[in-house]
């Protein structure tokens, strides 16, 4: 395995592994890996000849509020599981390489970044599209793997995709999650004892939308209630918000559908930012 730093060296090394005719599978995350990125790369490595993981904790994608300062890194431990797992390479550029002095072009995805993750966070997903593509333009995979857990930021880079002529497949990956349901995040770090018990709330509500689903309950505002008398009982959670929408474009539903209905929430635990979901 190697560690590549520089923009110009990743460039280099995926040009020469494109004219070896290698196919490039490519995981982009923010490091701090758990179980949830590592099911991505095994994923990678086993569809692709090579498969590269970049680390980067992206300054554009918080805001001056969130917690870029404090978000969890551990290079040493994330190069280790890196190696056990198989990738070829790790793309770790320093934060100038990526935005040099001058910097001054975005990529944005209008409709689908106004809802859900993107009201509540409106420059999140400006940052995230244009260090993908930026990764993208660097790294030239044949195939790149998003998580679920991330349910719009998958369906927003698809569509950039697509809009963009990028000729890159898009492969989404299931919610890996612990054994008590709470989704893998890297954010999880941040849960005292007693917050991490109050952290199963978004996948207890999740399952009880589920099951009022499977009773023939189909009423939107019913399943949002349920879910957020559900969470209200749990002692350090605030609802930030639940939401149940068509997959395709996210348009707001009243009525769930049989297919393509995904039910999102995003609930403070404590001072942490948790979100989960299901795709039904
Ligand atoms: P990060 O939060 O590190 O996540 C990297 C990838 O891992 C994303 O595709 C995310 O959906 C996936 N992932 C995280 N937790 C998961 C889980 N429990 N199960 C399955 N997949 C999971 O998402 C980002 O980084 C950034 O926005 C990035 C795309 C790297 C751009 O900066």
């Amino acid at each position: 395995m190697e560690i590549v730093y520089s923009v110009k060296d990743m460039q280099h090394t995926a040009d020469k592994l494109k004219h070896s005719s290698l196919s490039i599978g490519f995981v982009p995350t923010m490091g701090y890996l758990h179980d949830g990125h590592l099911a991505l790369i095994k994923q990678a490595k086993e569809d692709n000849d090579i498969a590269i993981v970049s680390i980067f904790v992206n300054p554009m994608q918080f805001s001056p509020n969130e917690d870029l300062d404090k978000y969890p890194r551990d290079f040493e431990r994330d190069e280790m599981l890196c190696e056990q797992n198989g990738v070829d390479y790790i793309f770790y550029p320093p934060k100038k390489g990526m935005y040099p002095e001058g910097f001054q072009t975005y990529v944005s995805v209008d409709k689908l970044t106004k809802v859900l993750e993107g009201a509540s966070r409106p420059t999140h997903f400006r940052g995230v599209t244009t260090v993908v593509n930026k990764l993208f333009n660097i790294i030239k995979p044949d195939k790149a793997y998003f998580g679920k857990k991330d349910a719009q930021q998958q369906l927003v880079i698809k569509r950039m995709v697509k809009d963009l002529n990028m000729d890159i497949e898009i492969v989404g990956m299931p919610i890996i999650r612990e054994n008590d349901g709470l989704a893998m995040s890297s954010r999880n770090k941040y849960l005292n004892l007693d917050e991490r018990k109050s952290a199963i709330c978004l996948h207890r509500s999740l399952d009880r939308a589920e099951e009022l689903i499977k009773l023939g309950v189909n009423s939107a505002d019913r399943i949002k209630n349920e879910m957020r008398k559900l969470i209200k009982s749990y002692k350090y959670a605030r609802i930030d918000y639940i939401s149940i929408n068509r997959i395709n474009d996210l348009s707001e539903l009243d009525t769930i559908e049989k297919q393509n209905t995904l039910i999102s929430l995003a609930v403070f635990v404590g001072n942490t930012r948790l979100i989960d979901n299901i795709w039904i």
